[in-house]
């Protein structure tokens, strides 16, 4: 617009180089015929602000209100303090519509299905979502297992790991128009017979071979975590005979355990949800004890045999330190935790495990660059009061994503906007904490992070509360049955207890936290019941693989990858050096090219001696970072959060089994939802080398 061009270009000027070209070469839109660009960055930041402001129309608002709300979506996005994820920066305004990142498909027993949730019903729904550049996560724990019968035919059953070939394949052709490539999560649940297959699906030599466009993830419960511990024998159960469709031993065992205290079930659940026709899963017997459970599952035919718990537990942990795969996702965790409970069982997450989704659900993430609200100077401090802010826009536009989305298929519209599901995140995490002067591995880290969580979740709730009051709440919320998660978030001194390490936090970044330890939620609680939700989660930390090179941060909550790498992505290969870390040499006079191009060779400076103290211990990179570190951080951004976290624990290549066996079992104490290890060069394919000496 007019006078307006000079504040676009110097918005330009925020972009990195590697912003750019990334930018260019998918993001910004081209004519499809002549294929010149038709937008410059500032232009994409103002065709989704208004693409998304424009949904406030149907909600009454005028159009000089709604001039507005697109006057602050442009501002925290071209700012590169708030960024939605991919698809909405990709898609809104355009032709495609899809704006989420995340789906998770249901996979029925059955080649089609009348509700179209059988294999095949689910494997066009999946290349569907690819096209668009969306994530698909599947529980492929209801296929009857390989050499089961298959009654219509007389013939013997594949099982779920051929079936999870041919999504691999699709995945592989449909590569989403180039622009992004499709990514899934498998899961299947421990208790499945074909367990150990899967286990070994993508390790040894099938590693670099099988299953490429798949994380895949084991789906564990209590039970059988208490049966590693005590070296027990679990059984294994054929879902096709438990003689609940679609339900299998999972189906036993939340009856066994119950996700919420009997009050609940009694006085509401049973009463008002059986009236209206409320989910299946849970019955008059939902407290049956697992022995109980195990003799109805063995009393049905259920029952096709028994492993010792620690034998399964040792493979899934000898897989992913040969190669990163299996992850564990926990069941019970996810769903003692996910606040509409009552609406039924989450099984799956999607690929990258931040959103743990009902059956169709979708969620459209967006991520605060943290980096943006340090206040500098000889004490730097955050600036709160910025950040409460942009946090409210960032809900209300990740909430009108849900309204201007739209979906491939009419289930996922109908499940998305049952619940609004949305995923409010951070990057540029150790960034700040670089700014700040804090060690990614102190007790003082550990204690920004939880605050910070704290402080995010606190406003973000407040935000979609506020939006309920003006928009109404999801159609599936129920004041009295909705779970808090803030009820249930671990003290930060019993977590780090759990690995024996201390809580001493310094005094000034205790004070420097004070806004957020202080925070009153029962005052919010109140609110939630006298004007309801509109969302039924808000928050959830994704990767923000792409996001936060567009905004020049590091991603999501990891560490520094490395001080200098290099980076292969779709367009090609970067050498960069970290600019923040440069500042720091500068302020030594060692920005000398000798130094730099020195300390490229191994990416980090932690051992170097001849470097000051100072940078030695705040330039700690991923694999320097210990593992107790990483996973107490993901365990305190967990805490705040009623979705999930995407975090690697990085370890060094040295690493041995024994240190992934402790890593998983101590991130089901910590209560962490989802878990992925990845040792350095385990994997012949990865997106980031360390060093350019190779
Ligand atoms: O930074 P960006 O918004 O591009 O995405 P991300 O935070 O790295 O990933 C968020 C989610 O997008 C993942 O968990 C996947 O569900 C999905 N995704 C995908 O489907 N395909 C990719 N190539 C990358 C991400």
């Amino acid at each position: 617009g007019k006078g307006g061009w000079k504040d676009f270009d110097e918005r330009d000027l925020l972009l990195s180089y590697n912003a750019l070209k990334v930018l260019e070469a998918r993001y910004l839109l081209k004519n499809p015929d002549t294929l010149r660009y038709v937008e410059t960055p500032q232009m994409m930041f103002r065709r989704v602000a208004n693409f998304l402001a424009k949904v406030d129309l149907s909600y009454g608002k005028t159009e000089e209100e709604v001039r507005k709300v697109a006057d602050r979506f442009y501002e925290v996005m071209s700012s590169l303090k708030f960024l939605p994820n991919t698809p909405t920066l990709m898609n809104s305004g355009t032709r495609l519509g899809v704006l989420s990142a995340c789906f998770v498909l249901p996979v029925r027993d059955s080649m089609t299905t009348p509700e179209g949730e059988g294999i095949y019903d689910t494997l066009r729904a999946m290349a569907l979502v690819h096209q668009q550049g969306g994530g698909t996560g599947f529980d492929f724990s209801e296929l009857r297992p390989k050499g089961d019968t298959v009654a219509s035919t007389a013939g013997v059953a594949s099982g779920p790991i051929s079936f999870m070939k041919i999504f691999d394949v699709s995945t592989d052709v449909v590569k989403q128009g180039g622009k992004r490539r499709g990514a899934n999560m498998g899961i299947m649940h421990v208790w499945h017979p074909d367990v150990r297959d899967f286990i070994k699906s993508k390790t040894g030599q099938l590693k670099d071979a099988q299953l490429q466009n798949f994380n895949i993830s084991v789906g564990m419960y209590d039970y059988f975590m208490r049966a590693v511990e005590r070296e027990e024998d679990v059984p294994l159960i054929n879902p096709r005979k438990t003689k609940v469709p679609g339900k299998g031993w999972d189906y036993y065992i939340v009856k066994a355990r119950g996700y919420m205290d009997e009050e609940y079930v009694q006085e509401f659940i049973l009463n008002e949800l059986e009236e209206k026709g409320g989910s299946v899963w849970l019955d008059e017997s939902a407290f049956v004890t697992v022995d109980e459970a195990m003799v109805i599952a063995e009393r049905e035919g259920a029952v096709t045999g028994r492993v010792n718990a620690r034998a399964v537990f040792d493979e899934i942990v000898r897989g992913a330190w040969d190669s990163g795969d299996p992850g564990i996702v926990f069941i019970d965790e996810i769903n003692r935790r996910h606040p509409i409970y009552y609406v039924s069982k989450i099984q799956a997450t999607n690929p990258c495990a931040e959103e743990p989704l009902l059956s169709w659900e979708s969620c459209n993430l967006g991520s605060i660059n943290l980096e943006k609200f340090v206040i500098e100077g000889d004490k730097p401090t955050i600036d709160w009061d910025s950040l409460a802010e942009t946090i409210t826009y960032a809900v209300r536009m990740l909430d009108n994503v849900i309204d201007a989305n739209r979906y491939p298929l009419k289930q996922i519209e109908d499940a998305t906007k049952k619940t609004r599901k949305v995923g409010l995140g951070v990057m540029g995490f150790s960034r700040l904490l670089v700014r700040l002067g804090i060690p990614y591995d102190s007790p003082d880290a550990l204690y920004v992070s939880y605050n910070l969580a704290k402080f995010v979740y606190y406003h973000a709730f407040k935000a979609s509360i506020e939006l309920a009051s003006e928009k109404g709440s999801f159609p599936a919320y129920n004041p009295q049955l909705y779970r808090d998660i803030f009820d249930t978030a671990k003290p930060f001194a019993d977590m780090l207890e759990i690995l024996s390490i201390k809580p001493q936090v310094s005094p000034s970044v205790r004070k420097m936290m004070e806004r957020a330890e202080k925070l009153d939620f029962s005052e919010l609680k109140a609110l939630r019941v006298k004007n309801g939700l509109r969302n039924s989660t808000v928050m959830s930390i994704a990767p923000t693989g792409t996001i936060s090179i567009i905004a020049g941060t590091s991603s999501g909550i990891e560490p520094l990858f490395a001080l200098a790498f290099i980076r292969n992505v779709a367009v090609g290969k970067f050498m960069e050096v970290d600019p923040l870390f440069l500042e720091y040499l500068r302020k030594y006079e060692l920005d000398d090219p000798e130094v730099v191009s020195k300390i490229a060779e191994t990416g980090s400076v932690s051992e170097n001696v001849f470097m000051p103290r100072t940078i030695r211990n705040i330039f700690r990179t991923a694999h320097e970072v210990g593992p107790e570190y990483h996973l107490l951080h993901q365990a305190c951004w967990q805490q705040w959060n009623d979705s999930g976290v995407s975090k690697t624990i990085n370890m060094r290549s040295e690493e041995t089994p024994e240190t992934v066996s402790k890593v998983y079992l101590s991130a089901w104490k910590l209560g962490i939802k989802g878990i992925t290890v990845y040792r350095d060069r385990s994997k012949s394919q990865q997106v980031i080398y360390f060093g350019i000496k190779k």
